[in-house]
């Protein structure tokens, strides 16, 4: 049996949030005990939209607090940045190279995002898919724990991953399988229940981020839309309240519960009872990881040689496999 491997990448474009948190990262702690996992701040894709430099560094600083405050065992486990492990970029290109415009063109988030503005967005945003291909298949990941929003890059990695072998008529990669969560796979924009909740919205009412404070917490769920209704008795009838099914997943999700359990216990009751009991499972879930984040920003130097370490074992992991990409593709080794 192949080995099993975990990797996942989160974005230094912002300061993760509760989404982020229930889609990914809660669950790569858990799979920690289950697979050899690699972890990586994926500071090549952030720059496929305009970053301010500083605070691009200054994000990659917190992503790694906020994950290692989170249960990442940086020790056991690989946490690094991407740009640090030259793999990346090497694979990225050969991938450029295999992928058909075509199946780039039916990319849904690059859709999203560029909307009718689409010529003025970078082609680095335009390729990001094979370089979330190079990220996983530089170290043949065979299980990638990820939000459903990243359901259909997983889809093209497999393609990718088919017609490398095909074309070259080997049996080089292994075909990945997503990890996506049974509930909180995609958790809504405080602000509009029909919007994905993103760390890079430009409203920070939208979203609740994992150093909020327990009175930002607060303020942000009071302020959160609803409706005039009371909770219903059945989920099928939240199908057309995207904000109150919103703030009912997230319950669930953070009491490990469903959405039926949660019903049980508050149909009938209008948001301001309901408001107040989210609000405090996410303070409890929340405040010990933004308090643990700020003890260990205090600390650069332990953050910078804990990404130097990882990226350093990354490197020995991914330059041997993308090495031996290279030679099959025919370049002088
Ligand atoms: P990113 O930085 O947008 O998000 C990181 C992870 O959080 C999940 N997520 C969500 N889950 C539920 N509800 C939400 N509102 C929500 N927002 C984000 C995402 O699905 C993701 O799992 N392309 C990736 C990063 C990446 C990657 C990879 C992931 C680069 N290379 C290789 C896996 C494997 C991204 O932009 O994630």
């Amino acid at each position: 049996m192949p080995m099993q491997r975990v990797f996942s990448g989160i974005q230094p474009s912002g300061v993760p949030q509760l989404g982020n948190y229930l889609g990914a990262i809660r669950h790569w702690v858990q799979l920690q005990s289950e697979y050899m996992c690699l972890f990586c701040l994926v500071d090549m894709h952030a720059i496929t939209v305009w970053q301010n430099p500083e605070e691009l560094r200054h994000h990659t600083l917190t992503q790694t607090a906020v994950l290692l405050a989170s249960g990442i065992d940086a020790q056991k486990h690989i946490l690094f940045n991407q740009s640090a492990v030259y793999a990346h970029a090497r694979l990225g290109w050969i991938f450029n190279c295999i992928t058909r415009l075509g199946w780039l063109n039916r990319m849904t988030q690059f859709k999203d995002k560029t909307g009718k503005d689409r010529e003025n967005y970078s082609s680095g945003l335009y390729v990001y898919p094979n370089l979330m291909a190079a990220d996983i298949l530089a170290y043949k990941a065979t299980h990638v724990p990820v939000g459903e929003d990243q359901k259909q890059h997983l889809e093209l990695t497999n393609d990718i991953a088919q017609k490398f072998n095909h074309d070259y008529g080997v049996t080089f990669f292994p075909q990945v399988t997503p990890l996506i969560p049974p509930t909180a796979a995609r958790i809504m924009s405080l602000r509009d229940g029909t919007k994905k909740m993103s760390k890079s919205d430009p409203s920070s009412q939208s979203r609740i981020d994992l150093t909020d404070d327990a009175d930002t917490i607060r303020l942000k769920i009071r302020r959160a839309k609803t409706d005039t209704e009371p909770l219903p008795t059945h989920p099928d009838e939240l199908t057309e309240r995207p904000e109150a099914k919103n703030l009912v997943s997230i319950y669930a999700a953070l009491t490990n519960t469903t959405i039926n359990h949660v019903l049980e216990t508050y149909q009938g009751q209008g948001f301001s009872t309901f408001k107040t009991a989210l609000t405090e499972v996410v303070i409890n879930t929340l405040t010990p990881i933004g308090q643990e984040t700020e003890r260990l920003l205090n600390d650069k130097t332990y953050l910078l040689e804990t990404l130097r370490n990882g990226a350093e074992r990354a490197n020995a992991l991914a330059d041997p496999i993308v090495s031996e990409v290279e030679k099959i593709v025919g370049f002088l080794s």
